[in-house]
């Protein structure tokens, strides 16, 4: 006998949420607290809602605890306000899960080693949650996945607990659950695509829409309901199906556009047109164009990795996803593309790149931020090293390079100092943070290359640029 068997199944605790979630007594439980998940539970504490972090990392858990942060962009004080007003506490204690009225999954959905969808971390979560699961919690999985994880993959494992979910077809005008109103079922499931941009400074979390779709009407009504309490807009869609492929058109959308201004910058560089001035000056119609710009490769934990979900789950149905291969294609052939300049580069002075003394500058994926998972940089310091390159870099977020899943360069920051900059054979830009001074760079160091444009407002010393 399953843990809740011989439990009558009732609409009454869904009108429980929706009335705790009204008078802000609701227990918020958010688990996974990365980038995603962090922000989000600070987010629902700041609006009233007594908040639970979980995670398995105990030292994360101990650094929250104590009103600290390891996101460089959320402030200690952001946290250390929470958890003093008592609204925001962490733990790993998954036991807490029983007496939360919504969770919240923000768990990482990586690719494995063959480019497939890793849901390890999505299952191992709903296991987590299954022996805790009760009557009327609403279970929200937020991490980006593929059309069909929500029902296919955790509503099984949730449903393990003997708690039962109907899947309901229900309509849905993207403001609000048309009919039916209502669908029974013992729990609700939900899911609802986290939105977050790291470094953006334009848009806090509560002010991108939240979408979200039900496994059923009741379930898409309470997290709709949820998401309004500490959001500005809410958008319903008709199933979690919808809501899981609006993620993943949204990131194919930036891959593929990106995959095409890159593809259009080696033709540029060929005919010497220079990309970013034709970019800028394409961005001044005001209708029908949105910029995007080429770079040394796709890096970050979404744009490079969520549209092979979906070229996973399309194979299922002998679809092939080409839009999404060709851009994966140009896209991830950027860094090579990258070395190859800086050796024609150093090949145009007389130099070999075998040898050279090369300093990176810029580690993360993008500029501002302290992210490096997925930066073309690490795969540029691979290539470099391979060819015989002697390989130094610089990122005022990482002072040192700790060993990764896929490498361990085991190098140290070197300083960029007027000294250093000019004993280097070439300084290569690959991340363009904004507290560089990208004069006194040019000024100081022998050859740049540039794969950013970063150097685009430098008036000197311009012969010492290569622009890739
Ligand atoms: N980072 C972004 O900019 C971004 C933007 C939009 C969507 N997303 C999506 O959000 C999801 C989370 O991404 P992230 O960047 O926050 O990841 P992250 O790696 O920063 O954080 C994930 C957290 O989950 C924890 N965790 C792993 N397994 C767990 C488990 N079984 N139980 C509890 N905690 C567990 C990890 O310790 C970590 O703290 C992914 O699906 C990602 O694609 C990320």
């Amino acid at each position: 006998m399953t843990m809740n068997e011989g439990r009558p199944a009732s609409l009454e605790t869904t009108t429980t949420v929706h009335s705790r979630l009204q008078n802000k007594t609701a227990q918020i439980g958010v688990i996974g607290l990365g980038y995603v998940g962090l922000p989000l539970g600070l987010l629902f504490a700041r609006n009233g809602f007594p908040t639970t972090g979980f995670d398995i990392d105990q030292a994360k858990v101990d650094v929250l605890e104590k009103g600290g942060s390891y996101i460089r962009h959320i402030p200690g004080s952001a946290v250390t306000e929470q958890v003093e007003k008592k609204a925001f506490r962490a733990t790993a204690n998954f036991a807490l899960l029983e007496t939360m009225d919504a969770i919240l999954i923000c768990v990482p959905t990586p690719l494995d080693r063959h480019r497939e969808p890793d849901l390890s971390f999505v299952r191992n979560t709903a296991q987590d949650i299954a022996p805790h699961l009760r009557r009327g919690q609403l279970v929200v999985l937020e991490s980006t996945t593929y059309p069909g994880t929500t029902e296919e993959v955790v509503l099984p494992i949730l449903e393990q607990s003997g708690l039962k979910c109907p899947i309901l077809p229900y309509v849905a005008d993207g403001w609000r659950v048309i009919s039916p109103a209502e669908s029974g079922g013992d729990f609700l499931l939900a899911f609802s695509p986290e939105r977050e941009d790291p470094g953006n400074t334009e848009f806090q979390t509560h002010q991108v829409p939240k979408v979200v779709g039900g496994v059923n009407a009741s379930s898409a009504i309470a997290a709709q309901a949820l998401y309004a309490q500490a959001f500005e807009k809410t958008v319903v869609v008709s199933s979690t199906r919808a809501a899981e492929m609006t993620k993943i058109l949204e990131n194919t959308y930036r891959c593929v556009n990106i995959a095409l201004v890159n593809e259009l910058k080696l033709l540029c560089l060929r005919m010497g047109i220079d990309i970013w001035e034709v970019i800028h000056a394409a961005s001044t119609k005001p209708f029908g164009f949105k910029p995007f710009y080429p770079g040394p490769g796709l890096g970050g934990h979404c744009i490079p990795i969520d549209p092979f979900y979906l070229t996973w789950k399309a194979r299922e149905y002998e679809f092939p996803t080409r839009f999404i291969e060709l851009a994966g294609e140009i896209n991830s052939a950027m860094p090579e593309h990258v070395v190859a300049s800086l050796r024609d580069a150093l090949n145009a002075r007389k130099l070999c790149l075998q040898g050279a003394r090369i300093l990176i500058l810029g580690i993360a994926y993008k500029k501002d931020i302290d992210d490096l998972r997925e930066s073309p940089s690490l795969r540029i310091i691979d290539l470099l090293h391979d060819k015989g390159a002697q390989v130094d870099y610089h990122d005022p977020y990482f002072p040192r390079l700790h060993k990764m899943r896929k490498y361990d360069f085991g190098m140290v920051a070197i300083e960029p100092t007027a000294e250093a900059l000019a004993a280097y054979d070439a300084v290569l830009i690959v991340t363009d943070h904004s507290s560089y001074d990208y004069a006194s760079i040019v000024r100081h160091a022998r050859l740049v290359v540039d794969t950013r444009n970063a150097t685009k407002d430098v008036r000197e010393h311009r012969d010492k640029i290569v622009l890739c």
